[in-house]
């Protein structure tokens, strides 16, 4: 196909696709729900059900990914590995929204470019397992797969999968978003109230302090202009905030997938952007089928394994028309094999000439277990595939557009290192997350600085 014609946008869903046509590929990661018709039962009635969000703010948000990769923007996502249905509660949602407000004041105040926002949250709820099952001194149960399909406790009951969860699931999610909406239509968001979001538990690290000064800085600058123009900016009063979850549970995503008045085609309206993770991104796969005939702005991780034919067959699939803002990639591949894999994949996409979003997982490629049993992240690692990623598009002529975190506005010891340098043995203290490890507070906002110090100083020597 020439240039110019993968420029005309799409204006009708892809050839054969229907929202339950990856029914008749392999799926992977699905759980076995042991009553097919309790589980169409729970369809029928979260296809009744009034959606999470709007075709008209998905579209906004496309045409942001679409600034972000021409370099306009900076993507941030972030949020818990798995969200549950415990922590769906005022200060989680809120300190998670303040730690994300002063990373995206960061990145703006020291990009000099805007930031899309999106939270990995409500609807965060399941998770990929490496095994089916899990054996505990000789009793074999189904592997937990997120509290939107079984529970964590080890017995028969919690771990068998109950459909009646994603009702749940869907309610909490929305409760989470109604949260997050009231709270930045109140003012919540206001730029010039940032000390709205400080975190009552912040000490006087030396990371909290630089950030202090910063806001300051700014109120300072806000200030200047308003005195220029006359009045308030109103502009600053508000933020756009986006969610994000990963489409792994198919029959959920089918039931939210919907029409809707006056426009072509298909959205998913559980989230603005979904994604697909790197154990479910086959592209003859039931995932990779759902998501290319819904008109979201989606995304795919790219884990080390992946060759660059079998990413140009994903970009074929999932976004044959070359649209603005339609694919994002999200790489994690590890702090180690970043340097070795990173490479051949960009060439490729460059070579091809197609315009995805390319995003940096500094996480999931860098999970580690102590001798004392966690799971953890060392932020030197995270710290370290940063930075490779903004060196290795600036040496192949390709532009990092975004970063995709785990982390949480808890005062949580999951990852070591950091500011605070914490240990192993730091790890028992406050060891929360149900699945991975995730940045602490302090060590979210210290990897917004990261960014910031990183592109200053490519900016410098490409300046010299
Ligand atoms: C995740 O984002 O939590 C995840 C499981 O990632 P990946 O698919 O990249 O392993
Ligand atoms: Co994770």
């Amino acid at each position: 196909m020439s240039n110019t014609e993968r420029t005309l946008q799409a204006v009708s869903t892809a050839a054969g696709w229907t929202p339950d046509s990856w029914r008749a590929r392999p799926a992977k990661q699905m759980p076995v729900y042991p009553d097919a018709g309790e589980l169409a039962a729970v369809q029928r009635e979260l296809q009744a059900l009034p959606p999470l969000v709007t075709s008209w703010e998905i579209l906004a948000l496309k045409q942001q990914l679409a600034e972000a990769q021409e370099g306009r923007r900076f993507l941030l996502q972030g949020g818990d590995c798995a969200e549950n249905f415990a922590d769906c509660c005022a200060d989680v949602i809120s300190n998670r929204l303040k730690v994300l407000l002063q990373m995206s004041l960061v990145l703006v105040h020291g990009l000099k470019l805007p930031v899309v926002r999106v939270g990995r949250f409500a609807g965060q709820y399941a998770k990929p397992r490496s095994a089916d099952t899990e054996t505990r001194e000789g009793v074999v149960l189904p592997s937990y797969r997120g509290d939107i399909v079984n529970g964590p406790e080890f017995n028969a009951r919690a771990r068998t999968p109950d459909p009646r969860r994603m009702v749940k699931a869907h309610a909490r999610s929305a409760m989470t978003m109604n949260f997050i909406r009231s709270l930045i239509d109140g003012g919540f968001a206001d730029l010039h109230h940032p000390e709205y979001w400080g975190l009552d538990w912040v000490g006087d690290a030396q990371l909290a302090e630089e950030y202090q000064r910063m806001v300051s800085g700014l109120g300072d600058s806000v200030r200047f202009m308003e005195t220029l123009v006359g009045s308030q900016i109103h502009e600053l009063k508000r933020v756009d905030f986006y969610t994000s979850h990963e489409a792994l549970l198919l029959p959920y995503e089918e039931a939210q997938t919907r029409q809707v008045p006056r426009q072509w085609g298909w959205f998913n309206l559980s989230t603005h952007y979904p994604w697909i993770g790197m154990r479910t991104c086959a592209i003859d796969g039931a995932h990779a089928e759902y998501l290319r005939g819904i008109r979201n702005p989606i995304a795919v991780k790219v884990g080390p394994a992946v060759t660059p034919d079998q990413l140009r067959g994903l970009i074929d699939l999932l976004n044959p028309d070359d649209e603005p803002g339609r694919l994002s990639l999200i790489h994690r591949m590890g702090a180690g094999q970043i340097g070795e894999r990173l490479p051949p994949l960009l060439d490729a996409v460059k070579r091809d000439g197609r315009r995805v979003l390319w995003v940096c997982d500094p996480m999931h490629g860098n999970t580690e277990s102590t001798s004392n049993g966690y799971k953890t992240r060392r932020f030197h690692n995270i710290r370290s595939e940063i930075e490779q990623a903004f060196d290795i598009h600036a040496a192949g002529g390709t532009r990092l557009g975004g970063v995709h975190l785990e982390l949480t506005g808890e005062d949580v010891t999951e990852c070591t290192g950091g500011a605070r340098d914490l240990t192993d043995t730091d790890l028992s203290r406050a060891y929360r997350s149900s699945v991975d490890p995730r940045l602490n507070y302090e060590q979210a906002l210290e990897t917004a600085m990261l960014i910031v110090r990183k592109r200053a100083s490519q900016g410098a020597v490409a300046a010299s």
